[in-house]
């Protein structure tokens, strides 16, 4: 059978690091609420010349290299992100550019947080389908761009950066690696949760980011959970025989819920969120790049990737390394 294989993944982050102390100094905040209620220590800011696209081509030449692939072979980029360097051209031809690769189809998908799951999505049913073989899967953003840096309740939780699948379509055996289940849901009802205030069809502004945290925290355990089993169900497997768990980071509160609801140890979680913040669609595959990295993901390895985010979207995939 024919199914989509990461052959390699990288990652990228601005340069600047801003703990929870500078930002207590700025607003009515401290290191010791934001650890305690999300778990967050640091996060990374994009300063000059940083930009989304950027981190994206950073994180996507080291997923080339980390695959041995060239530029020239790939012919679909596939960029998740909620902060585009411009309104158009997408990101994804930007990258595309900067890599020098040409002719394949490029373009961004709009999911907010989910937007990596949704994209991985997107570029497995394209390269199971034959439009395309080889697939850069990327998630970038620089959300501190969309903050409002005198809100206290968003503007702790967030950071920049940038990951990158290498995917690719390969005739494997049933018990071969490759993306296996995905699902994906949405729910447009809930936008007043969590959105950014402009856009160019409205106010002709770029707007700001809007959460009604306490909400959010809510939908998300509870949808995260049912997504997950979905997915469980569907691939025939139990929770025990998952060996890792890479979730978006957006609060360690969530990861723990997540945890319990699996009946699955800490330690099988992939949990960056104390380091990177909610870095948005860019969370997953950086965390990924930094446990295939360390060692802990290896081949053969189980892993189930899930996200929930605005609109509300939300989506897992279970992947065989
Ligand atoms: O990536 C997309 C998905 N996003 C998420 O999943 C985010 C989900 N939500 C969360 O992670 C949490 O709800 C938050 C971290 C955003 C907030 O934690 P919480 O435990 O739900 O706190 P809360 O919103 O209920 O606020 C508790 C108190 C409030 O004060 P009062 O009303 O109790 O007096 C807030 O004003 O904490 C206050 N507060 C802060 N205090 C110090 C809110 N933000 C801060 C802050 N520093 N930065």
């Amino acid at each position: 059978m024919i199914r989509s294989v990461i052959r390699g993944s990288g990652s990228a982050l601005p340069r600047r690091v801003v703990s929870n102390a500078e930002l207590a100094a700025q607003v009515d905040t401290s290191d010791e609420w934001i650890v305690e209620r999300t778990g967050i220590s640091q996060r990374y800011i994009a300063g000059d010349g940083e930009t989304t696209s950027s981190l994206a081509t950073e994180a996507a030449r080291r997923a080339l290299e980390s695959a041995g692939v060239d530029a020239a072979s790939i012919d679909l980029i596939v960029l998740a992100t909620a902060t585009p360097d411009q309104t158009f051209p997408s990101t994804a031809t930007q990258v595309q550019h900067a890599l020098g690769c040409k002719g394949g189809a490029a373009f961004d998908v709009a999911a907010v947080c989910s937007g990596f799951l949704y994209s991985l999505a997107v570029a497995d049913s394209m390269l199971r389908t034959g439009m395309a073989k080889r697939a850069l899967v990327i998630g970038a953003e620089t959300f501190s761009r969309i903050l409002d840096w005198e809100d206290r309740t968003t503007c702790v939780l967030f950071g920049d950066g940038a990951g990158a699948f290498v995917l690719e379509a390969q005739e494997v055996a049933e018990d071969g690696p490759g993306v296996l289940v995905t699902r994906l849901h949405a729910d447009g009802a809930h936008n007043e949760l969590l959105y950014v205030d402009g856009g160019p069809s409205t106010t002709q502004t770029v707007g700001k980011l809007r959460m009604k945290g306490r909400e959010v925290f809510r939908h998300a355990v509870v949808k995260l959970a049912e997504v997950l089993q979905e997915v469980m169900e569907e691939a025939g497997i139990e929770p025990a025989e998952i060996d890792w768990v890479v979730p978006h980071q957006a609060n360690a509160r969530i990861l723990d819920a997540t945890a319990k609801k699996l009946g699955l140890p800490m330690e099988k979680i992939v949990k960056t969120v104390d380091r990177h913040a909610n870095t948005s669609a860019a969370s997953v595959p950086l965390a990924f790049d930094l446990a295939a990295r360390d060692g802990r993901i290896k081949q053969g390895d189980l892993v189930m990737l899930e996200a929930m985010g605005g609109g509300f979207t939300w989506g897992a995939s279970l992947v065989r390394i």
